[in-house]
């Protein structure tokens, strides 16, 4: 597959609602190692598919040390079935909003279920920062923006602001 690029606001492929997935074949794993190394490359710790302009329900993340040994997770269909009571705030980016923070508070733990690259369901349990990236990717599935967790106001300045760029770049 060739180099995926990330894409950014104001993409509307980022508010979709993102289908599952019916079979986990190779074209798939093409797509998870593609995602993979657009991840890598960025650098982030996850990415979700409507990211590389793909609106289906698949997540890679890789939450360890930057130069510890790579653990790359992929989640087909992921599925959130248990939130832990506890929360937890995280300064949270997002690759396809460059430069922009968000402090989100979310559960601090979770279990997940999904399929992993080949097509195995799997069932884990996530907490701390490997807790909110899951929230986080998941969450683009469903259109979902760390933006969306701001003021209509403040998220209307960042919205503007990328159209605007997207304007400037299309000239
Ligand atoms: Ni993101």
């Amino acid at each position: 597959m060739s180099k995926l690029d990330i894409i950014t606001l104001p993409d509307p492929v980022l508010r979709q609602m993102c289908v599952p997935v019916e079979r986990v074949d190779d074209a798939l794993r093409r797509l998870v190692d593609g995602m993979l190394e657009a991840m890598y490359e960025a650098p982030g710790i996850g990415l979700a598919a409507p990211q590389v302009g793909v609106s289906r329900r698949v997540i890679v993340l890789d939450v360890s040390e930057r130069d510890g040994e790579k653990n790359p997770i992929v989640m087909v269909n992921p599925e959130i079935v248990r939130f832990a009571d506890e929360r937890r705030t995280y300064e949270e980016g997002c690759l396809s909003i460059p430069d922009v923070k968000v402090e989100i508070e979310r559960p601090a733990g979770l279990t997940v279920r999904f399929l992993n690259r080949n097509g195995q369901r799997q069932e884990l349990d996530a907490s701390g920062l490997f807790a909110t990236a899951i929230q986080h990717e998941v969450d683009h599935l469903d259109g979902r923006l760390i933006i969306d967790f701001l003021s209509r106001l403040k998220r209307d300045i960042i919205v503007r602001r990328f159209k605007k760029q997207a304007r400037i770049e299309a000239e």
